[in-house]
């Protein structure tokens, strides 16, 4: 299937590495503009020589902006202008007991993985039905439909991200916009690698420490091994194009089948 997101200008919430990284450069792959958001100008910048590097003429700019705040937003939305493709990646992760998450921690938690995601939204909702085209994508998680003990309040967002999802493709109804989840389950980004070299032993070659943290930690993943951040881009990638015109209001899974569930 071809895709060509030429024209398209999009938009990718915390994407100075990791996941979101990816999700940039598969996007400036299909040809796509991106913005590349963090919060540190150094590091956007230097996200951005990265996704050019993987692809040349890729047309990429940063924006420093931190979005846990409604200042940061307005300040990014002031520096991009409209939107066609709006990616919601930016989300933070902790294991911490749930009897010990005080209140501000929870507000943390839901201004960062939530509010972030809502403010964009409705910023970029109403250009994008006028238009009559636009594709808003919220990365959730896994932990949305199966509340992890370790990270309670996490999980509790990424839920939430899927009612806000499902809300806003209704206020969206009938315009050509489409929004949509993308449960992403346990990725290889560099925070989870450490992860599992703690877990598993800091000493083993990697595939092998991979298959042992699959197998004893993560048993119910039919693929057995961890998801590389380029097979989320990938569904972006789709989500994102015109071929993805009747799929909305709903959480596409890129778990490698680890949410043991026909549905999501
Ligand atoms: N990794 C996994 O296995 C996994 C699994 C399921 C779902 N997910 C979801 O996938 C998404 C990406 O995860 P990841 O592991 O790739 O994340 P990550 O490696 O921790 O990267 C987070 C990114 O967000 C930026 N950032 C943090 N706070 C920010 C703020 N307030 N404003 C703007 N940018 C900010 C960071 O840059 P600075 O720190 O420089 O600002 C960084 O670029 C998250 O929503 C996560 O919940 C991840």
């Amino acid at each position: 299937m071809d895709i060509d997101l030429s024209g398209r200008r999009a938009l990718v919430s915390g994407s100075s590495q990791g996941i979101g990284l990816a999700i940039a450069t598969e996007l400036a792959r299909a040809g796509a503009s991106v913005t590349v958001n963090g919060r540190d100008d150094a590091k956007t910048e230097a996200a951005c020589t990265t996704v050019t590097d993987e692809v040349p003429d890729a047309r990429v700019s940063p924006v420093a902006a931190d979005l846990a705040s409604a200042a940061g937003a307005e300040r990014l939305r002031e520096a991009v202008g409209e939107l066609d493709i709006l990616v919601n990646n930016l989300g933070i992760f902790g294991a911490k007991p749930v009897l010990d998450i005080e209140d501000d921690e929870w507000r943390r938690y839901f201004e960062v993985n939530v509010l972030s995601a809502v403010r964009l939204i409705r910023m970029y909702l109403p250009g994008m039905m006028a238009r009559g085209f636009g594709r808003v994508m919220n990365i959730a998680s896994d932990s949305a439909v199966v509340t992890p003990v370790e990270m309670v309040h996490y999980g509790t967002t990424k839920t939430a991200l899927l009612a806000v999802t499902r809300g806003f493709a209704k206020a969206a109804a009938g315009t050509g916009v489409t929004v949509n989840s993308v449960m992403a389950g346990p990725t290889h980004t560099p925070g989870v690698e450490d992860f599992v070299r703690d877990l598993v032993g800091a000493d083993l070659p990697w595939d092998e420490a991979q298959r042992r943290f699959m197998r004893e930690h993560r048993p119910y993943s039919l693929i057995q091994r961890l998801i590389e951040p380029t097979e989320i881009g990938n569904m972006v990638v789709y989500l994102s194009s015109e071929r993805a015109s009747a799929t909305t209001g709903g959480a596409v899974r890129v778990d490698g089948g680890y949410i043991d569930s026909i549905l999501p």
